[in-house]
């Protein structure tokens, strides 16, 4: 399997509970990379494209204010099948169906507050980095 990049975001409340670290440690002790990184602040509209699969829900407006709650680190992580490889650290979205020992089973406090985004395809992550770091390197 040749090296793979996806796209990793840490959610507010991560950085508000000062859990950056440990969740990045998981991501390097699984063996992948943090190739880029910066902490931002999304606009209304960042989250509505990111999120565009989802508009329609009623559960969205909750999804955005809690997205605009305070800065994100946003990340390009690579390694072998990454993609793949930190669904399974990340675990489902609600985190009470989530397995444990992965990181919204053992971080996030629920369903819309989840921790952390990845993404699900190469397609997407190629999107996503170029959206989220403004070219795909
Ligand atoms: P989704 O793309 O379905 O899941 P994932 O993040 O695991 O790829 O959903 C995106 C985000 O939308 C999810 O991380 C949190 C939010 N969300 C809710 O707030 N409530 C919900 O019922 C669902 C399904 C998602």
């Amino acid at each position: 399997m040749p090296k793979q990049k996806t796209f990793i975001m840490l959610k507010p409340d991560i950085l508000k509970r000062g859990l950056m670290g440990t969740i990045i440690s998981r991501i390097e002790d699984k063996g992948y990379q943090i190739e880029r990184a910066q902490i931002m602040d999304l606009d209304k509209q960042m989250i509505a494209h990111h999120y565009a699969h989802l508009l329609d829900e009623d559960f969205y407006p909750k999804l955005e204010a809690y997205m605009l709650s305070g800065p994100v680190f946003a990340m390009v992580v690579t390694g072998e099948n990454v993609i793949t490889g930190m669904r399974q650290l990340i675990g489902a979205t609600d985190p009470n169906e989530a397995e444990s020992g992965t990181i919204r089973a053992d971080f996030a406090k629920n369903v819309t507050e989840n921790a952390i985004h990845g993404s699900d395809t190469e397609e997407n992550a190629a999107i996503e980095i170029t959206r989220f770091f403004n070219s795909y390197e």
